[in-house]
């Protein structure tokens, strides 16, 4: 049975409490005062004994503000809101709860573009280099280190183009890294898992076995988290790689990536066996909590 759960918007002298949780991936997550309604609780008991903690001052229950039960999938979001002196505060969250709901996780879509990286263009892939793709795809390397790759023949690895070449739903912008000299493909390069109302994306790539070692990744890791930083908006960058993997480890760290911590067994790898995992996390210089 799916879970009910109910949230509570806190709102104080202009400004929205948000606590922060880790969450079963592991990530510390910024989310509003929440929790599962338990047996015989009312959604406004759930979300008071979930924000009680975190008393303000002063403040007051106003009103239930939202509750959705959309689709056949059924989930429940019951907000309470406090009572707030600030009434640009209480504008931004007496709205219709739909409307508020939408301004809070955008379904942005992404426009397909080309990024610069030194010698190299980023662009969305083409079928048209599907052969390439192949022979990166069944690399030892890449199916030893990019579990997530599943290219084996020429139908895959057309289907793998298509899928990168498509941007519409906002979750991922997959490029091609293309010699600009001689014009031939020397890797893919994605920000995937792009999280919007979160501001963060991982990054994942794989260079063509033909163009390692002349600092690639890099430069294209480099150039994908700036466009990321700055156009997207986003501030919490990612990046895994399987502990024995040292160049990769190189490449996060030479494109700005601090090593956050290592994830024992975290993911089984091309070899069918578990690995410990690096984390390696970008914050954007301009990020400040609270944001
Ligand atoms: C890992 C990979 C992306 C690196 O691409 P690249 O374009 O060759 O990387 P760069 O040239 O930008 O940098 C590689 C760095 O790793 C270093 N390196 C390479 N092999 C290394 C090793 N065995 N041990 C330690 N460092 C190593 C290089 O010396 C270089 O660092 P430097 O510039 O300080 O000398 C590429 O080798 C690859 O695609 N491998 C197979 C798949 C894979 O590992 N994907 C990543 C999964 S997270």
């Amino acid at each position: 049975m799916d879970r009910v759960i109910a949230g509570a918007v806190v709102a104080h002298q202009g400004t929205v409490l948000l606590i922060r949780r880790r969450v079963p991936e592991g990530d510390l997550v910024w989310q509003f005062p929440a929790g599962q309604i338990k047996l015989g609780e009312s959604a406004e008991q759930a979300a008071s004994r979930e924000a009680s903690p975190l008393e303000v001052a002063g403040a007051a229950w106003v009103s239930l503000m939202a509750e959705r039960i959309p689709g056949f999938r059924r989930w429940g979001s019951t907000s309470l809101s406090r009572r707030c002196p600030d009434r640009r505060a209480q504008g931004a969250i007496t709205g219709s709860p739909t409307a508020w709901h939408d301004q809070l996780v955008p379904a942005d879509r992404l426009k397909p573009l080309t990024l610069t990286a030194g010698e190299f263009r980023l662009r969305p892939p083409s079928v048209d280099e599907h052969m390439e793709v192949l022979a990166l795809g069944v690399d030892p390397d890449v199916r030893l280190w990019n579990p997530r790759c599943q290219i084996t023949d020429a139908a895959s690895a057309v289907r793998d183009c298509l899928a990168g070449a498509d941007w519409s739903d906002g979750t991922h912008a997959t490029f091609s890294i293309i010699d600009n000299g001689s014009g031939r493909y020397a890797g893919n390069i994605a920000l995937h898992g792009i999280d919007r109302a979160h501001a963060r994306a991982k990054v994942g790539y794989r260079i063509a076995p033909w163009t390692r070692g002349q600092g690639v990744a890099t430069a294209a890791v480099r150039s994908v988290v700036s466009w990321a930083l700055s156009d997207l908006g986003l501030t919490r960058l990612a990046l895994t790689h399987g502990v024995e993997n040292p160049a990769s480890c190189r490449v996060a760290q030479k494109a700005g990536f601090d090593l956050a911590y290592t994830m024992p067994m975290a993911k089984r790898f091309g070899d069918g066996q578990l690995h410990d995992e690096h984390l390696h996390v970008l914050v954007a210089p301009t990020a400040a909590v609270g944001n």
